[in-house]
């Protein structure tokens, strides 16, 4: 049986004021059965009271450099993430991967970084419009998602979040059948690479433009183990009945 996670990145917003939708969301987490895991920009994780941080909501950050220290600016290592009571770190979201150029080589790196911290990695993978377009998603997820996962992986500190470029904050998601067709395919990778224990626990999660309309029927498919949702997590009411339609899916 794998736990459903829903995963709120907040990328570059969020204000001291915004503190009170993370306690809104916060106070809901301790009623769920459904994993919450809120990435805020790192300079709200101080302000973030310990009640918390000890409620059943759990906090990650949205990048690690892959070095422990060291003569780099403007970075934070996985060391510094846990240190600060941090549990997850994403990697290798699309917008990172574009705009600051990280390679699977580099990402690679970041996620054993991570794993030798502790951190648990929701490590994403996704196509473009023009690949979607060609036809070619299923050989793109295959190249990038074996290329960016390390030979040997920690089964309990990865999760697979499939965003398609094209769907990130525009409004449009792919078809149930493709949503399906590209986890399924995710799923037998990591079984034909990794075996049977690491296909059956690896959560695989889908994100991009997830929203209380369509979130229901995304959630409903069986190889969807959760969401990973950008700008409807950033106040609660546009979150918590995405966290309800996600509660009401059987396990
Ligand atoms: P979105 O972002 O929900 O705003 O499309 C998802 C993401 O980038 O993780």
């Amino acid at each position: 049986m794998r736990r459903k996670i829903l995963a709120g990145n907040w990328k570059m917003h969020g204000l001291t004021v915004d503190l009170q939708e993370i306690n809104e969301i916060s106070k809901f987490s301790k009623s769920c059965e459904t994993e919450i895991i809120l990435f805020p920009p790192i300079t709200l994780v101080s302000k973030i009271s310990s009640s918390i941080t000890e409620s059943s909501l759990k906090l990650g950050a949205q990048n690690c450099h892959f070095n422990q220290a060291g003569a780099h600016t403007g970075e934070i290592s996985a060391k510094m993430l846990t240190d600060i009571g941090l549990t997850h770190v994403i990697l290798g979201h699309s917008e990172r991967r574009t705009a600051h150029l990280e390679t699977n080589e580099i990402l690679r790196e970041k996620i054993k970084a991570a794993w030798e911290n502790d951190l648990t990695t929701i490590v994403c993978v996704g196509e473009s419009a023009e690949t979607a377009k060609n036809g070619l998603t299923d050989v793109f997820i295959q190249d990038q998602l074996t290329k960016t996962l390390p030979n040997h992986i920690k089964i309990n500190r990865l999760i697979i979040a499939y965003e398609p470029i094209w769907a990130i904050g525009t409004g449009e998601v792919p078809s149930l059948k493709q949503i399906k067709k590209t986890h399924d395919l995710i799923r037998n990778l990591i079984k034909n690479n990794y075996g049977s224990l690491a296909a059956n626990s690896i959560r695989i999660i889908y994100g991009g433009s997830l929203n209380q309309d369509n979130s229901k029927d995304i959630f409903s498919l069986p190889n969807v183990d959760g969401g990973l949702v950008g700008g409807a997590s950033l106040t609660h009411t546009s979150f918590i009945p995405i966290i309800s339609l996600l509660e009401m899916q059987p396990n």
